[in-house]
């Protein structure tokens, strides 16, 4: 048993039609994987068809499920809309929405155009809207229920975090959303849950958060209290689970998946990692008798 191995029953995601937005590159496609070796049936999109098409044609020769794949820009509520119908006129459903499309850099605030702004918060909160208001209304006007959402934030979206503004306030935005519908859509069986990643390897994020070798000389697993990066097979359980039935009752939570690391930065004495244990020693004696 390890945390790279596949967590549920073979047949766990059996029937279902998960959409995944970004579902050809990094997390977005690892979890897919995982979705067809559980019998889910996938479809997948970005703005980049030539991406979208290559991921579908190698998912379907690794795991021999089925894959449609369609070029989508979330930005645009006409396009999502689109993407639906050509969805459910291949599968003739959608059962499941996984707002998983982003986009990111890193830069001072005083930096950033009023586009920059825009260019990130377009795609993740627009995006994340119009995906769901558009595949909310049809499941909503069809009458279907045991629907679910599951979106990808960040813990910073919660915390807030500088470098990353335009992002913390989209996630954030998504967040809400999550938690808002979890309530007022319960009544039309669909349910809302959310996944926040701490660094998970991937080359969408890498390249654009830590260029060059940024990553090996802030040394990102010294954040992580269990000092170490997230597997990907991780986060595709995690996302397996909230998905399925399995995780019928689970609705309006963000789940955490970040080996600790953002408590660790929360902690007031946590930066006390750095003391030895004979310091320790010294401390304690300096403070024991002490009244
Ligand atoms: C400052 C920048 C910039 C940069 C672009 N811009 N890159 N400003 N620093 N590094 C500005 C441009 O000058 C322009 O402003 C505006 O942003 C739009 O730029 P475009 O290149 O036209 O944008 P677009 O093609 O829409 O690309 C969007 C993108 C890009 C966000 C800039 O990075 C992208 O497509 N990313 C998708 C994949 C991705 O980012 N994945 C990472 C997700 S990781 P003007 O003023 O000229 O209009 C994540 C959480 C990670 O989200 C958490 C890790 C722990
Ligand atoms: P990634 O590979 O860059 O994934 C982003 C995907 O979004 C790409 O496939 C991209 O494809 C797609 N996309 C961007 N703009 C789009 C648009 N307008 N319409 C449709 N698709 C669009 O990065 P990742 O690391 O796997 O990130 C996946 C998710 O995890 C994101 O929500 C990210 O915020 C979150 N996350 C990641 C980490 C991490 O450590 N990796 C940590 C926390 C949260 P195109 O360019 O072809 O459109």
């Amino acid at each position: 048993m390890s945390y790279t191995k596949g967590m549920l029953k073979d047949d766990a995601l059996a029937g279902k039609v998960i959409v995944i937005t970004g579902g050809g590159t990094g997390l977005g496609r690892s979890m897919g994987e995982y979705f067809l070796t559980l019998g889910a049936k996938l479809a997948i999109c970005s703005r980049r068809l030539e991406v979208i098409e290559k991921a579908a044609a190698e998912m379907m020769e690794t795991t021999g499920g089925e894959v449609f794949g369609a070029s989508c820009d979330v930005r645009n509520y006409e396009d999502v809309e689109a993407f639906l119908a050509s969805v459910i006129q291949r599968f003739g459903k959608v059962d499941v929405l996984l707002n998983n499309a982003a986009g990111n850099f890193i830069s001072p605030t005083e930096r950033l155009s009023p586009g920059a702004f825009d260019a990130v918060i377009d795609i993740v909160l627009k995006g994340t809207k119009n995906c769901t208001l558009a595949f909310g209304k049809h499941w909503i006007k069809e009458g279907q229920t045991d629907k679910t959402v599951l979106s990808i934030v960040t813990t910073y979206a919660t915390t807030g975090s500088g470098y990353v503004v335009p992002s913390a306030m989209a996630k954030a935005g998504v967040l809400a959303l999550t938690r808002s519908l979890a309530v007022e859509w319960a009544k039309y069986g669909i349910r809302f849950n959310a996944i926040a990643p701490g660094p998970f390897p991937t080359k969408g994020a890498w390249d654009r958060l830590l260029p060059g070798d940024m990553a090996e000389k802030l040394k990102l697993e010294n954040r992580v209290p269990l000092r170490r990066a997230g597997e990907h097979q991780e986060l595709a359980n995690l996302a397996a689970y909230l998905v399925s039935d399995f995780a019928a009752y689970m609705n309006g939570e963000v789940v955490t998946i970040d080996g600790g690391e953002w408590l660790q930065g929360a902690g007031q004495m946590n930066f006390l990692d750095i003391i030895q244990s004979e310091q320790w020693d010294w401390i304690e004696k300096a403070t024991r008798g002490a009244k």
